[in-house]
């Protein structure tokens, strides 16, 4: 996804340093080359040794440095990325740029460069919040800064709240949509994967065929097409997409939490095969065999994550499309399942076992729309991804 693109990382002085290496290390196994630039700061986290391993290159530190303006002028240093990343972005640095002081080589860099710039902000949650770091937030933005995050949750500081810098995953995600040009630059589409497992007991489940092919194949395409993508997978058997924010699941009911905290978006693509039921009386220790005879299950229904997004009075996707699997009637079960739940579109498949959908590497989708039927001839799972996406871009262009 970043195969041959260079990402200049300034790397700001927050206890989330500790992750940079963790996000070099993504962004080099995604093609990226990474030039680290450290500010004073950042070196009592993380050390400019560890950074320059991982990079491979070395790590910049000093503006005042004679043997790197011999090897690189500071300006040049500025310009030779595609995209200049900082994170963690401290409340100093934030304040810096919007300010265009130019200090140190992390805040000079950032005043020469003519190369897009994304900040991942991390601080704490009052910092945060504060007016001044709110008010140079705005600023930035006004300056055509990407912002990525901060997320909310449990900080290092013992504080609760926004403040937390998104995790490399997301970074990653964020660095390949904007390098990727595409019909979908600047969309952030959902799409959901895999089946769900729902517990029995602590050590059984139950589940469903669904191998995560599709939804992976069809998150790749739109990667592929510029999107920024959030991919929330149950326990698939397929590897995840690269490229994409990752949020991985167990459970319907997890699945959608995670469909909750990724909106809004512009489309969301819901291909997981969620179980419908789960079991109501799920054992918190292992059920034993025994003289009680045969365990009973009672069920309970799982959320309809599709029918909740589908339905959503306020900030509903624009676009929101979902898959029926069916085993008989598959256009009437699919285009009352359409009208059922309210969604846009629904990609219908036969999953009757003789068709070797399920878990196989072709489908054979029915595109169900306003406009009605559409029957798409069999094909593999990535040129139905493929098609898809092409279509999801056309629909989201045109709206
Ligand atoms: C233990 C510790 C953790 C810190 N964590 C953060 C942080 O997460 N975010 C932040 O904006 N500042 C944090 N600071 C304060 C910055 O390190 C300080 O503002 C520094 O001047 C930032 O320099 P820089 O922006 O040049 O990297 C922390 C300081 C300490 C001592």
């Amino acid at each position: 996804m970043l195969a041959g693109k260079r990402i200049l990382l300034i790397i700001g002085g927050g206890i989330a340093a500790f992750k940079i290496p963790a996000l070099i290390r993504l962004l080099r196994q995604q093609g990226a080359a990474v030039t680290p630039v450290m500010t004073a700061a950042s070196e009592q986290f993380v050390t400019p040794l560890t950074v320059a391993a991982v990079a491979g290159e070395k790590a910049y530190t000093a503006l005042f440095d004679l043997t790197d303006e011999a090897e690189m002028g500071h300006i040049q240093l500025s310009r030779v990325a595609d995209l200049v990343l900082v994170a963690p972005a401290t409340a100093d640095l934030m304040a810096k740029m919007a300010q265009g002081l130019a200090g140190d080589l992390a805040s000079t860099l950032l005043l020469a460069t003519d190369t897009p710039v994304m900040i991942a902000p991390a601080m704490n949650v009052r910092m945060w919040l504060h007016p001044a770091t709110q008010r140079n937030l705005a600023l930035l933005k006004g300056d055509g800064v990407q912002i990525v995050g901060p997320d909310e949750g449990d900080m290092a500081c013992g504080e609760y709240g926004p403040g937390r810098m998104a995790e490399p995953e997301e970074l990653a995600a964020a660095c390949a949509a904007a390098l990727t040009d595409g019909p979908l630059k600047g969309r952030r589409v959902l799409v959901t994967s895999g089946p769900t497992h729902e517990p029995i007991d602590p050590v059984r489940y139950i589940a469903n065929r669904s191998s995560g092919a599709q939804g992976t194949a069809i998150a790749r395409a739109l990667v592929g097409l510029g999107a920024e993508v959030v991919f929330v997978t149950g326990p698939a058997d397929v590897l995840p997409p690269e490229g994409v924010t990752l949020v991985r699941v167990e459970t319907a009911r997890q699945m959608r939490d995670a469909v909750q905290a990724a909106l809004p978006v512009d489309a969301g693509v819901f291909a997981a095969a969620v179980a419908d039921w789960r079991v109501a009386t799920e054992s918190s220790s292992k059920i034993k065999k025994g003289a009680g005879g045969l365990p009973v299950l009672e069920f309970t229904e799982n959320p309809d994550i599709l029918a909740e997004v589908s339905q959503m009075s306020d900030g509903r996707p624009a676009l929101v499309v979902g898959f029926a699997a069916e085993t008989d009637d598959v256009v009437n079960h699919a285009t009352a399942k359409r009208a059922r739940k309210g969604c846009d579109w629904i990609l219908a498949n036969d999953v009757s076992p003789e068709t070797g959908i399920m878990g196989g590497s072709e489908n054979a989708v029915v595109l169900i729309s306003e406009d009605g039927a559409e029957v798409w001839p069999r094909m593999g799972k990535d040129d139905v991804a493929q098609r898809l996406a092409a279509r999801i871009a056309e629909t989201l262009g045109a709206g």
